[in-house]
């Protein structure tokens, strides 16, 4: 089936948009020009100025359950692919947050539409810092846009194009063979790997990382041990 297009002007949030119409059109791609209630991971808010880029991708899911929490981490490769089509290059901050010289430039939010033991549909939402010349105080340290490591304005359309035919890549390649199939790539742009690393979630935790697993867990190394992340945040020094 094709995918349906929904190109919104203004929405409260793709993510909402794309779990609301996934049951009635399966394979589908949502942009809004702005967000009046972005969701970011953690419950937290997503703030979405006209300029960026906001898109969410609904795929009909294949997975088991217990073998879809890496999908994430696809997205994460699906937008380096992106970016490097640009000539952007990026590293990936476990599981999902995109870098660019040490600042996020995107943040994904993975979703799930669930029919009781079943998850039918995963809703993929990317939001990627495009023409946004200036951040809030408070984030300007942690954030950056395409114009800032650019310096020019970049076609948010030709991005979110590109953007669906390395989603498209990535989902069927992770439906077919799982995240295994994808680690080296992953690794490849690694941010994290070869740091001291402190998780927070669900307690403390404190290691060098030593990569990702197969099953997509962060590995840190510890007094000799190894200690996979499953969930949560994580912080790099
Ligand atoms: C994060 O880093 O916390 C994830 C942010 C994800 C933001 C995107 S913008 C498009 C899509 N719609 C939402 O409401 N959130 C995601």
């Amino acid at each position: 089936r094709d995918t349906a297009l929904f190109c919104l002007e203004e929405v409260d949030s793709t993510n909402r948009f794309a779990k609301e119409k996934a049951p009635e059109c399966g394979k589908l791609m949502a942009c809004a020009l702005r967000q009046t209630a972005g969701r970011g991971r953690l419950g937290r808010h997503w703030v979405s100025p006209e300029g960026n880029l906001y898109v969410s991708f609904a795929y009909e899911n294949t997975m088991p359950p217990e073998r879809l929490a890496p999908v994430t981490l696809a997205v994460a490769l699906a937008v380096c692919d992106t970016l490097a089509d640009f000539d952007v290059p990026a590293s990936i901050k476990w599981p999902n947050d995109i870098y660019i010289k040490g600042k996020k430039v995107c943040g994904i939010l993975v979703e799930t539409v669930c029919r009781g033991e079943r998850i039918p549909y995963i809703v993929a939402g990317i939001g990627i810092n495009v023409n946004q010349r200036e951040f809030p105080a408070e984030v300007e340290n942690r954030a950056v846009s395409l114009w800032n490591v650019t310096g020019k304005e970049s076609d948010r359309a030709e991005i979110a194009w590109r953007l669906k035919k390395q989603m498209d890549r990535r989902m069927a390649q992770f439906m077919e063979k799982g995240f295994a199939a994808m680690r080296e790539e992953y690794m490849q742009h690694s941010l994290l790997t070869g740091r001291e690393v402190t998780a927070s979630v669900p307690h403390t935790v404190c290691g060098i990382c030593i990569g990702v697993s197969e099953t997509g867990d962060l590995l840190l190394e510890a007094g000799g041990k190894r200690i996979p992340v499953t969930f949560g945040e994580v912080t790099g020094r």
